[in-house]
Parts: C-alpha cells; sequence; structure tokens
C-alpha cells in the first residue's frame, strides 16, 4: 500500500537505519525525514540513499507548532514514526531545558498536528512513539523490566521521554489516536554519535587517550545492535496493536568494565597491536550524578505477539561495529571536527548550476 510516512530525527543514529530500512525496503511508501540537524543530527549518515525518489529531507524543528502544523498539511501523512529526541544523559544533567522542550513539547506538537489532521478518520492512520527503558528506572541485581513496569525515571532525559510517553497514551485513551510505543534497551552500531561510551572508547583507542570509566565501572546495560532495533521498528509498525507498549532488548546484559575490557581487545586486535595495550588506557573518574545501576529489558511480549528476536550476537555486532568506525575514518574525523554540519550547506543549500 502507498503511504506518507513521517520519521522524526532521521538524521540522527538509530533514525538513518530505520530510514535506510524504510526507503529500501518500501519503495511505494514516502519518506519524510524531518530533522532539526542538531549537533547530533548528520546527514552525511544517509549518502547512500538520499537521491532515492521516496525520500524526502526537510531541516525543522519539532518545537516550532506552527511549522509543525503546516508540514502535516502539506504532505498529509498516513502515519509519524517520531524518533528526534535530545538523547544523551550527561547532556540533559547540564542542560535540562532543551530536553524538555525538544522531548515533550516537540512530542505534543506532533500528537496535536496528528490529531487535526486525522481525527475525522483515523483508519490507516499511526503515531508510532519510540523510547527508551530508561523511563522504568534502575533495576537493583535481579529482575528485568516488562511493560507493566512503574514508570520511575531519575534523570532529565528519562523523566522528559517519561512525559512524552505518557502524552502519547493521554492522546490515544483521550482523543482515540491510534498509537504504539517501542522502549527499547541501549542501543550500538554504525553511526552513533561518540559521545555514547562504545563510539567514545573506540576513538579514544585511536587516538590513544583515556577510556573515562564512571564511579566503579558495575553499572550493567542491556546492548541491541542497532539494525535490530530499525528491524524491530518495522515489525512494531506493521503489527503492532494500537495503544500498546512493546519493551525490546538483546537479552544481553554487561557490566561497563566487562564491556570495556572486551572492546579493548577487540580494537587491539583490529588495530594488530599488543593483547592488554587498549586496557592501559582505562580510566575510573567521577560517577555521573543519579546514575542508574542496571537496566535490563524483558522482551518476550515483542516475541511472542510478533516474532521478533536479535538477529546477531553481541560479539558479531561489537566486531563489526569496531570494523565500521576503523573503516569510516572520514566520517569519524567529519564528526570530531565538525565538518559534517557543513554537508548539509553545500548539499541542500548550493544553487544548482
Ligand atoms: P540521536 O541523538 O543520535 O539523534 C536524535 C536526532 O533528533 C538528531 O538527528 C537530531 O538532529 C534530531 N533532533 C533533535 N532535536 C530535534 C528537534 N527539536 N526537531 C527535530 N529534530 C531534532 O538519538 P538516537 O540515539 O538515534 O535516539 C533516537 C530515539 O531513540 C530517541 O527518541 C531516543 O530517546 C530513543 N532511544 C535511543 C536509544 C539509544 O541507545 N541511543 C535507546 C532507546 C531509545
Ligand atoms: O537505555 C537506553 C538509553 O541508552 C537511551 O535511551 C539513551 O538515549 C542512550 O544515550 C543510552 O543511555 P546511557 O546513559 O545508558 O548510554 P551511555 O553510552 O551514555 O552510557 C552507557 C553506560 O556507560 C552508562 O552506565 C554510563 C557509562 N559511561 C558512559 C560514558 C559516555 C561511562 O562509564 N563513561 C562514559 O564516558
Amino acid at each position: 500500500m502507498n503511504k506518507t510516512i513521517l520519521v522524526t530525527g532521521g538524521a540522527g543514529f538509530i533514525g538513518s537505519h530505520v530510514i535506510r530500512l524504510l526507503v529500501n525496503q518500501y519503495p511505494k511508501y514516502q519518506i519524510v525525514n524531518l530533522d532539526k540537524l542538531t549537533y547530533a543530527g548528520n546527514l552525511e549518515n544517509l549518502t547512500d540513499i538520499e537521491k532515492l525518489p521516496n525520500y524526502t529531507f526537510v531541516k525543522g524543528d519539532i518545537v516550532d507548532r506552527t511549522f509543525i502544523v503546516g508540514l502535516f498539511e502539506q504532505y498529509e501523512f498516513d502515519a509519524v514514526i517520531h524518533l528526534a529526541a535530545e538523547s544523551h544523559v550527561d547532556r540533559s544533567i547540564t542542560n535540562p531545558m532543551e530536553f524538555i522542550e525538544t522531548n515533550i513539547i516537540g512530542t505534543v506538537n506532533l500528537l496535536h498536528a496528528a490529531k487535526q489532521q486525522w481525527e475525522e478518520d483515523y483508519s490507516d492512520k499511526l503515531f508510532y512513539h519510540v523510547s527508551t527503558d530508561e523511563v522504568y528506572g534502575t533495576l537493583g541485581a535481579t529482575g528485568l523490566f516488562t511493560e507493566t513496569t512503574a514508570y520511575d525515571p531519575r534523570s532529565p532525559y528519562s523523566a522528559s521521554k517519561a512525559s512524552s510517553d505518557h502524552l502519547v497514551m493521554a492522546y490515544y485513551h483521550t482523543y482515540g489516536l491510534p498509537v504504539v510505543i517501542s522502549n527499547c534497551s541501549n542501543n550500538y552500531g554504525a553511526n552513533q554519535f561518540p559521545e555514547k561510551l562504545i563510539p567514545l572508547c573506540i576513538n579514544n583507542i585511536k587516538h590513544k587517550k583515556s577510556l573515562p570509566i564512571y564511579g566503579d565501572g558495575k553499572y550493567t546495560r542491556d546492548w541491541l545492535w542497532v539494525e535490530d532495533h530499525a528491524i524491530a521498528i518495522n515489525t512494531i509498525f506493521h503489527k503492532g496493536k494500537h495503544g500498546e507498549t512493546y519493551n525490546i532488548g538483546g537479552h544481553n546484559e554487561w557490566k561497563n568494565i566487562d564491556l570495556v575490557h572486551l572492546l579493548c581487545d577487540i580494537m587491539d586486535e583490529e588495530l594488530k597491536q599488543e593483547k592488554g595495550a587498549s586496557r592501559e588506557l582505562i580510566t575510573f573518574i567521577k560517577d555521573r550524578p543519579g546514575h542508574d545501576r542496571r537496566y535490563a529489558i524483558d522482551a518476550t511480549k515483542v516475541k511472542n505477539e510478533l516474532d521478533w528476536v536479535p538477529s546477531i550476537t553481541f560479539e558479531e555486532g561489537l566486531r563489526a561495529t569496531v570494523k565500521w568506525y576503523l573503516q569510516n575514518e572520514k566520517w569519524l574525523n567529519n564528526v570530531t571536527s565538525g565538518n559534517y554540519q557543513k554537508y548539509y550547506q553545500t548539499q541542500y543549500t548550493t544553487p544548482s548550476k
């Protein structure tokens, strides 16, 4: 079926993988990528698909309500896959207001515009909100987050994402807007901005810089390969039930220090350097304030109801990720030098001759 789908945040890490999957797999879908191109938005993530006829890029801010309403009128979207967000916990601690604006106000602007545009006939419409496991707060040594775990966010980032999830459900219950939410664990893979643990360590090892480990390093995360997340989003988009939430995770828990040890060993092999060289860069530093001790997802629902399971092991995914960063030196250099922000200028605003 033909559809016009608004994907927000498509120039970011996960959004770019979702866009690539959709434009390649569904030539009849028109995919409109709306992105503000903050520091985290990088159009170089999408150079392989940017010329495809079913892809359009629009630069814009989800916080600008008038602009968003106009965009819905212009494109008459059938569906929204909403990924745009401020996504880095440490930045939310130093600058919470941007998180409140983008993650909460931005989400309600999209909900509002979708409701206005669709309310006469909701059939075949969908608002898909991409969220995080961080809304559930923190776990002790045992237990898993399920879809019925009470929300208990503890950072400005997770509190803003929890608020957006509640607003999405409020539009479902109050106005009947067809919605679905997924809450995913930590993603890793190609194109992740090197402020997040894995690409930061890869980049630092490359440059023989220290590997900063917060606190005692025994904080635990459940890691999922980003392309498996994109497949899960595609599955939920097509098969998920309205008004439901789905947890997505890798059944793949790692203490940060163990993960960094594994990463160091892979880097030593890939860089053909002496085993143990990278581990020497590990430095324990001051902890993140309010640092959640452990996240772990129970992904039984999405497995049993929608038949989604991760496709690769962590060892495979991490090695592929390391190889990608080592082979894509230009991408990494452009990101770390800031040059990637010039891409929009040359690609989209230079007049054709
Ligand atoms: P990211 O920071 O890499 O990308 C976010 C994108 O949103 C960027 O392209 C940025 O330019 C855009 N954006 C930010 N503010 C905007 C605004 N006001 N208007 C329009 N665009 C704006 O983030 P990510 O890691 O790809 O995460 C994408 C989504 O998935 C987020 O909603 C995040 O909460 C969620 N999520 C992320 C993870 C993870 O591990 N990275 C896990 C679970 C859920
Ligand atoms: O769980 C899903 C979440 O995963 C997403 O919602 C967020 O958008 C995403 O950023 C990620 O959040 P985390 O805070 O878990 O990811 P980050 O890579 O920042 O940190 C992973 C762990 O590593 C965490 O326990 C903090 C620690 N850490 C991180 C950095 C950047 C360090 O010890 N040192 C570091 O330098």
